[in-house]
């Protein structure tokens, strides 16, 4: 064996996420920006590859939970960093709402989320359409900004080593500056993570970055495997937020990799300092009920059924809505026939909602696809974009009739809609940003807006709320 010394130094990067993933894996994304500041100075100093601070669900919720301006929180950031990069998580031409925008407005999204700060954008779809991507990796790179495309992870047929080496290809091709395997459900096992690396490392010469969930309790395992294969940068959240829902914990992979040639040269004292300083915040969080016990265990589930535990989550919920607890089992049963029927979609946003709300509809109706939403209609009508496998065609005949399915990327149908936008938010507008707050949720940014000139009149008694530490949550 060869003696450490002599072995290449590849030092492993670490992006930390406790400013965006972690909070929203574990307390719905309610860490306010107040919380955030007093520690960034210290954080600035760590020598992250990047700090994830923006985008997922951290837009929404602080237009709509923390009545906090998203573009301010990222500008306050910014400049609290003034060494290390910033890093937000955008899905494709969905930027970061739920249905597929116009070129101009995901252009112009990406266009200002580099000029208030971000560095490195994280760009995925959930159907790993890649087409899905190109307008965003194109106003990137056009930027000068880091393009990271990001492959959500899932298990199926399609789903070989060939299927990912091919993909990591192609994302090269496609200008990207390194990919990502995202595996937001914790499916990746240790061993697995040693051949996935290996078949995209075959396939691509960019850095590879490996973001996982520590929810099915082998996250920290396969991050090792992964690096020994040749991973280059690791997601991981600060101790008091890491674990379960969340990223395995920074120090603990630290620790690992000190000595070897992958030792990631950050310094214990200070991570030692950022949890500290996150403790009482945590506690906070547990009793008020936000941070739930529940979230921090091991998740045996997600392995044994493939699907993320938010996934699961929702059909406890939607199930006991109907009154129909007791056919939790024929419902999990039923996701993975809809997800073959549906071409073998990963899981993640708004694929997983899709699929576990049809697998509800068609045990609780007591027929197959009887009753089908607008949403799962339009995924079979193409309108999310290419599928890995074809759709079953006797469901999608029974689920669509004889509308035609669309073949071509589904934003060459969209009109340019940025001037539409404009006009309508014209009476609120107080910075060129707002028009894409507005947007992506108009009926949330509307109600915003008028919080927000209240506030500036001083007529809204929501203030003394806030400033008392009250946050609606
Ligand atoms: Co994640």
């Amino acid at each position: 064996m060869a003696n450490e010394n002599t072995q290449v130094k590849r030092p492993v990067k670490i992006t930390e996420t406790i400013l965006r993933d972690a909070h929203q894996s574990l307390i719905a994304t309610r860490m306010p920006t107040e919380e955030m500041l007093p520690i960034i100075d210290t954080m600035d100093k760590v020598g992250y590859h990047a700090v994830e601070c923006w985008g997922g669900a951290t837009f929404d919720a602080s237009l709509r939970f923390l009545k906090e301006d998203p573009w301010e929180r990222l500008r306050k950031l910014r400049d609290g960093f003034k060494n290390t990069k910033l890093q937000m998580l955008f899905r494709g031409q969905n930027i970061l709402g739920y249905s597929h925008y116009s070129d101009d407005v995901v252009e112009y999204f990406v266009q200002k989320s580099l000029a208030n700060g971000i560095d490195i954008i994280r760009i995925f779809d959930c159907l790993n359409d890649l087409r899905n991507l190109e307008t965003a990796v194109k106003a990137a790179n056009k930027e000068k900004g880091h393009a990271q495309i990001a492959l959500s992870y899932t298990l199926g047929d399609a789903y070989t080593l060939d299927y990912w080496k091919d993909t990591a290809k192609r994302i090269e091709e496609m200008g990207a500056s390194s990919l990502c395997i995202k595996d937001m459900a914790g499916l990746l096992t240790p061993y697995k993570a040693t051949e996935l690396v290996s078949a995209l490392k075959e396939g691509t010469d960019l850095p590879i970055d490996l973001h996982t969930h520590y929810t099915s309790g082998v996250g920290a395992m396969t991050y090792l495997k992964a690096v020994e294969a040749g991973c280059d940068i690791i997601d991981t959240a600060i101790s008091p937020f890491s674990m379960g829902t969340s990223q395995p914990a920074t120090e603990v992979l630290v620790e690992t990799f000190k000595g070897t040639p992958y030792d990631t040269g950050l310094d214990q004292k200070l991570l030692k300092e950022i949890a500290d300083y996150f403790k009482p915040y945590r506690e906070e969080c547990l009793a008020s009920g936000l941070l739930n016990p529940k979230v921090m265990g091991v998740n045996i589930n997600t392995l044994l059924y493939q699907v993320p535990g938010g996934m699961l989550s929702n059909l406890v919920s939607q199930l006991s809505e109907m009154g129909a607890e007791d056919k939790f089992d024929e419902v999990l049963e039923e996701v993975p026939r809809v997800r073959k029927d549906f071409g073998e979609p990963p899981l993640v946003t708004p694929s997983s909602q899709i699929v576990g709300t049809q697998a509800v509809l068609n045990v609780v109706m007591g027929e197959r696809y009887k009753m089908v939403n607008q949403q799962a209609k339009d995924l079979l009508s193409g309108k999310y974009g290419q599928t890995v496998k074809p759709f079953d065609k006797e469901v999608q005949k029974k689920c669509i009739g004889d509308t035609k399915a669309i073949t071509c990327r589904p934003a060459d149908l969209i009109e340019p809609s940025l001037p539409k936008f404009e006009k309508e938010v014209a009476q609120y507008k107080q910075q060129d940003e707002d028009v894409l707050t507005y947007a992506l949720f108009p009926q949330v940014a509307k109600e915003f807006f008028e919080y927000r000139k209240a506030q500036q009149t001083g007529v809204d008694n929501t203030v003394a709320d806030k400033e008392n530490g009250a946050y609606p949550v």
